[in-house]
């Protein structure tokens, strides 16, 4: 808190996808927000009032948060955790060779706070971590000069969606020993909840009516808090395995994938979202998420063989449909055809490719199925780090058109609007072949075959 603003004073450390977009809103809120980030790339974005990545609504946010002063980047510790009341620490936690999350920059973000700290902070973990972690770096606290009352606070939005999750969001869970410490995390979110519309404003976003109004506020123990983050990643992956070995045998037996799960969703019990059949979940949670919770399994001698279990069924999800397509093909091969790939993102709405099943399934067309491959994201492909993922004989097609003329067959892999809204005569005027491949269940199998094309769906 300072002279001029009632507000607790926070510090966001790291300016990933979470701390971003939890800075912008925080700063939109009303806050004093300090934007610790180490890395030069990254920074210079913050201070320039932008992101480094792709997402809706963001950039008006963080670009009003730097003018008006509020949200000030640096990547000193000291110029930014002595004036603060909160910290939420929002770094990076990559995964280990042995699927384990890698957890230095979480103890060092922790270690550098506890050094310039002011007595009273209280320090919210929003990054996944696997459970056990809050109690290492509370040990951490245990020995610093001032004193330090941490909480597990996990995030739960999703990219793509990350302003709308994060003003609308349906839960907060707040878990740790000091009830003011949870208070006065729950009043910041009950702060932005009461100003969502206004920061809404600001970003030009209208939330539609599918919005929680009433969100839930749960105080837990430390460890519930983070074991109920990795949990409901891993729910939502089991949710998506499920629904893609489904298709598998509704392929065999000549059943449609979307009509059983539309019919299995409808009971309230289970819920619709996440049933979705297609080429499987990627991005920088689920996939670690399900590992690290196998990890942390093994390490406490629990065999969770039911994420196992979720995690070959993804892995096998983009050469089930390749083969599936490969069918559907004279001759049975795809060496030496045009194959326009749309879509490379985890998912449609970001720029994010990290373990997208697109981009696996684009070098297994291009290494090991010898296809011409043309690729085609809006957003994805401007990122060198993206295009060099790529095999080296893919070819980054500028437009849709370039990447469909006289392809083929056509493979959507991520639903991004742009595919579903191409007028489907113009897909079967631009192709040279009939094959398209809706790796994402995303468009209508009779409307497609009505223009003229072959449709091959995944599970339908
Ligand atoms: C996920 C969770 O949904 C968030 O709640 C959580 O906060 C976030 O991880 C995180 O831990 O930070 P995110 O990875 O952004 O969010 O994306 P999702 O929308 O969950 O999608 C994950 C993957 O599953 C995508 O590749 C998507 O295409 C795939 N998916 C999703 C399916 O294949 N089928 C479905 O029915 C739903």
């Amino acid at each position: 808190m300072n002279k001029t603003n009632p507000l607790p004073t926070i510090t966001v450390i790291g300016s990933g996808y979470v701390g971003v977009t939890s800075a912008a809103i925080f700063a939109n809120a009303g806050y004093q927000v300090y934007a610790l980030e180490i890395n030069p790339k990254r920074l210079a974005a913050i201070k320039a009032g932008r992101s480094f990545f792709y997402e809706d609504y963001l950039n008006p946010l963080l670009e009003e948060a730097v003018k008006s002063g509020r949200l000030i980047a640096t990547d000193s510790y000291k110029e930014a955790i002595p004036y603060s009341d909160i910290v939420f620490s929002c770094v990076g936690t990559p995964d280990n060779p042995d699927g384990s999350s890698n957890l230095s920059y979480i103890y060092a973000a922790a270690s550098e706070t506890a050094i310039h700290a002011k007595s009273g902070l209280v320090y919210a973990q929003k990054s996944t971590v696997p459970v056990g972690t809050g109690a290492k770096v509370e040990e951490i606290f245990h020995d610093a000069d001032a004193k330090i009352s941490y909480v597990s606070n996990p995030e739960f939005l999703r990219e793509g969606t990350a302003l709308l999750d994060s003003l609308w969001f349906d839960r907060v869970v707040v878990g740790g020993a000091d009830p003011l410490a949870t208070k006065a995390i729950i009043d910041v979110y009950q702060h932005v909840s009461d100003l969502r519309s206004t920061i809404a404003q600001v970003a030009d976003m209208t939330p539609g009516n599918t919005v929680v109004s009433d969100p839930e506020y749960i105080a837990t123990s430390r460890n519930s808090a983070e074991l109920i983050k990795v949990s409901a990643n891993a729910f939502l992956a089991l949710k998506i395995s499920f629904a893609n070995s489904i298709a598998k045998l509704a392929d065999a037996a000549g059943a449609d994938v979307v009509e059983v799960m539309d019919g299995i969703g409808a009971d309230a019990r289970i819920g619709r979202s996440f049933l979705n059949a297609g080429r499987g979940y990627g991005g920088g949670c689920f996939p670690k998420d399900v590992s690290g919770l196998i990890s942390s399994g093994l390490q406490h001698g629990i065999d969770l063989g039911i994420m196992q279990a979720a995690s070959a069924e993804n892995h096998a999800m983009p050469g089930y449909i390749l083969e599936k397509a490969m069918n559907h093909i004279e001759g049975e091969s795809f060496a030496g055809k045009k194959v326009a790939f749309l879509g490379i993102a985890f998912k449609a709405g970001t720029s994010d490719v990290r373990k997208s099943p697109a981009i696996k399934m684009v070098n297994l067309l291009s290494e090991k199925m010898e296809a011409n491959v043309h690729a085609y994201d809006p957003q994805a492909l401007t990122e060198e780090d993206a295009r060099g993922q790529l095999h080296g004989d893919v070819v980054v097609a500028p437009d849709m058109n370039s990447a469909l003329r006289d392809a083929d067959m056509v493979i959507i892999a991520t639903d991004w609007n742009e595919f579903k809204e191409f007028p489907l005569e113009t897909y079967a005027t631009l192709l040279n072949g009939t094959i398209l491949v809706d790796a994402m269940n995303c468009l209508d199998p009779t409307a497609v075959r009505d223009a003229g094309l072959t449709y091959v769906g995944v599970g339908r």
